[in-house]
């Protein structure tokens, strides 16, 4: 009789389940009231007295035995491990790998957050546009280089459709629907022919601002740009605006930022002048007004924009575009958690 009674609590300590029904089997064959446990204590009885002893700490072995496997099984259930006494608790967790977000998108949504504050609702448009919302709308002339081939992607020919080449199309599309005050901040994707290089990429993401009202000058474009910039690079920033030209502006202009990297003393960077250009701007011309269908002779207008990649390379100081679309993890880790 020993000899089963061993046999038995071997097989208690083998004995998995992977359901509670196959636990609940498990413990009526042993512990039921028919059971196997009270079958063996019934012939406990007719064992010798001298042999009680012996068998009868055996019998209480096999009875912890069950009752703690039962447990065991039955914790691992609902704990949604694996039913088995083998598991090792101290074992290390399984590594999950958590995403980053992406420099660009980092520093769009810091973009946008500084223009919110500000007064600017975001707007979006399609990146396959019209040449009416990507030139024409836009004061451009019929021979501008940018209708040419070689410097935009068209889909189509006469009637010509095309990637956008900037998010001023999408400011076409809010003067089209709304009317004056107009403060609207357009982020997106654009793409240019142009050959790849650690500068420059066929496409790459602008943010574009419009603010259209009675009595817009100047001056505000100026302050405006100098609060979003040193909310971006610091309080110490400075700016300088050069005279440049858009068709959809005037006067136009770029503005250049102080160098961060090198404290405006000179670096490859700034290419040792100590400022960096990082946006064009202007004076919304009152073609475009019109073109909208907005009384130029009652409102009047400011519109920058920016490429989202150049303000990332210049805040993280990356020295190459093409790191952004080559979606290299080592690169992408290396800036903020998703969590
Ligand atoms: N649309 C211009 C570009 O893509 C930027 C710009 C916007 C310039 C508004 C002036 C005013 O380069």
């Amino acid at each position: 009789m020993l000899d089963i009674i061993n046999e038995h609590i071997k097989k208690v300590e083998s004995f998995t389940a992977d359901s509670i029904d196959k636990i609940e089997e498990f413990r009526i064959k042993y512990l039921g009231r028919k059971g196997m446990l009270v079958q063996l204590f019934d012939e406990f009885k007719t064992i010798p007295a001298e042999q009680k002893r012996e068998y009868g700490q055996k019998l209480n072995e096999l009875k912890n035995k069950l009752t703690e496997k039962i447990n065991l099984l039955k914790a691992g259930m609902t704990s949604g491990q694996t039913p088995s006494s083998d598991i090792d608790l101290t074992m290390p967790a399984e590594t999950v790998t958590i995403g980053t977000r992406h420099p660009l998108s980092i520093v769009r949504n810091e973009i946008l957050e500084i223009f919110s504050r500000i007064g600017f609702i975001i707007s979006e448009g399609p990146e396959i546009e019209d040449d009416w919302h990507v030139f024409s709308a836009l004061n451009f002339p019929k021979e501008h280089p940018a209708r040419d081939m070689q410097d935009s992607f068209f889909i189509q020919k006469e009637p010509d459709i095309l990637l956008r080449t900037h998010t001023s199309s999408v400011q076409v599309r809010v003067m089209e629907k709304q009317k004056p005050p107009i403060r609207t901040i357009s982020p997106g994707r654009v793409y240019r022919n142009e050959a790849i290089s650690a500068r420059a990429h066929c496409l790459f993401h602008q943010v574009e601002g419009l603010y259209i009202d009675e009595n817009v000058s100047f001056a505000d474009l100026k302050q405006d740009l100098l609060y979003f910039v040193q909310e971006m690079f610091g309080k110490d920033t400075k700016i300088r605006l050069r005279p440049s030209f858009f068709p959809f502006t005037e006067p136009s202009g770029e503005m250049d930022i102080s160098c961060k990297l090198c404290g405006s003393k000179g670096c490859k960077i700034c290419k040792h002048t100590g400022w960096v250009e990082i946006m064009g701007c202007g004076m919304v011309d009152p073609n475009v007004l019109e073109f909208n269908n907005i009384d130029s002779t009652k409102y009047t207008g400011y519109a920058f924009g920016m490429g989202i990649e150049r303000i990332t390379m210049l805040k993280y100081q990356i020295d190459d575009i093409r790191l952004f679309f080559e979606n290299d993890v080592r690169f992408l880790q290396q800036f903020e958690s998703c969590w």
